[in-house]
């Protein structure tokens, strides 16, 4: 039996959760969902990737539960288990000295919701708990220099938040969370298809229309594809052609929402970190920096350079990596880290 846990760093996001292990890098990637039973949620059937394979397939007897809603805890013993879940999968339970946990939390979460996250990774085994901000987490995992007296702009469109941030001397200059990003897209196509074809799509189909179709600006050839669904005025299965455009169109909105934040915190950055910012241009993380375009739009209408980060889903959890690895940069973190040793 090993003495010591090895420390641990936690991306504890709205559609996937990222578990990186100190020596080993990221040992766990899976989605943010439990299926349990309906009438007893004690009784876990389902965890991760498992949890999403039964999404869509279950009776009534099973329930799919997504803890995390736009970034924030919203059924903490689920959170709890889950956390407990992915710490044991990732290092085991032999262990007398417990592991440090570090944990990315959104920007400006407020503190009843920051002890909730803290009481979770602390009630599943964490000795001791780091929050970290997610932007904060992204800009060091996607190779900004953070701690250099320089602006460097990082925009994280996750799930359920999209988190925009100036990092510089090794802090959060400015920042906003807003709660729309990856889910939010989805839940525009389900309500376009429903308003204008009379039509209900389930999330996953909505989240395949949008990884196949949907771009943040209009595509100069148009595609189509066939999309299947329960009629809202028959009790039948119907199918409709969907094409590019209306994806487009269905989706505008949310994109806009995260241009505006961006817009947001660069009016509030100071001149010399704005000119960096300028120069350097805006990095996108997170799984919704991959839609097809954003980064077009987003330098279009901001006439800066804009560069998506190398595997975008995998920044915030590799900074967090970066911060396990050096933990004595975590006692230094002040405003944004919060340690509830
Ligand atoms: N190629 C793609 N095009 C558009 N969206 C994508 C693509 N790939 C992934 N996504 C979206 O990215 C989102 C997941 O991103 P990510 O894993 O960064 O979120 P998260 O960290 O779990 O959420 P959050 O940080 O908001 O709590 C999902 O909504 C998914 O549909
Ligand atoms: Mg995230």
């Amino acid at each position: 039996m090993a003495f010591f846990a090895p420390d641990i760093g936690i991306d504890l996001g709205t559609s996937n959760t990222v578990v990186y292990v100190r020596g080993r890098g990221i040992v766990i990637s899976e989605p943010t969902m439990v299926v349990v039973d309906s009438n007893n949620k004690r009784n876990v059937r389902a965890v991760g990737d498992e949890a999403k394979f039964l999404l869509g397939r279950t009776s009534d007897a099973l329930t799919v539960v997504k803890p995390l809603k736009n970034g924030s805890i919203s059924d903490f013993d689920m959170t709890e288990m889950l956390i407990r879940y992915f710490i044991r999968k990732a290092i085991g339970v032999s262990h007398v000295i417990k592991p440090k946990v570090v944990v990315s939390i959104p920007v400006g979460l407020p503190a009843v919701s920051r002890k909730a996250v803290s009481e979770a990774a602390e009630v599943a085994g964490a000795k001791t708990v780091f929050l970290v901000e997610k932007p904060f987490a992204a800009a060091i995992g996607s190779g900004l220099p953070v701690y250099e007296p320089v602006g460097s702009m990082v925009v994280d469109i996750g799930g359920g938040t999209t988190d925009v941030a100036v990092v510089s001397l090794g802090g959060l200059v400015v920042a906003q969370s807003i709660q729309v990003g990856g889910s939010k897209m989805d839940e525009a196509i389900i309500n376009y298809i429903k308003r204008e074809f009379n039509m209900l799509i389930g999330d996953r189909t909505a989240e395949d229309v949008k990884l196949d179709l949907a771009a943040a600006m209009p595509l100069s050839e148009g595609r189509h594809v066939r999309i299947r669904g329960r009629d809202l005025l028959s009790p039948q299965a119907m199918d409709i052609e969907f094409t590019s455009a209306q994806a487009h169109e269905a989706i505008k909105e949310p994109c806009r929402a995260i241009l505006a934040a961006i817009k947001w915190v660069l009016e509030r950055t100071p001149p010399e970190l704005a000119a960096d910012i300028m120069r350097s241009g805006v990095h996108l993380t997170g799984g919704g920096a991959q839609l097809f375009a954003m980064d077009q739009f987003i330098a279009t209408e901001l006439g800066i350079p804009v560069l998506i980060a190398k595997e975008p889903e995998d920044c915030t959890v590799m900074g967090l990596g970066y911060l396990v690895e050096n933990m004595q940069l975590l006692q230094n973190l002040g405003k944004q880290g919060f340690n509830n040793d």
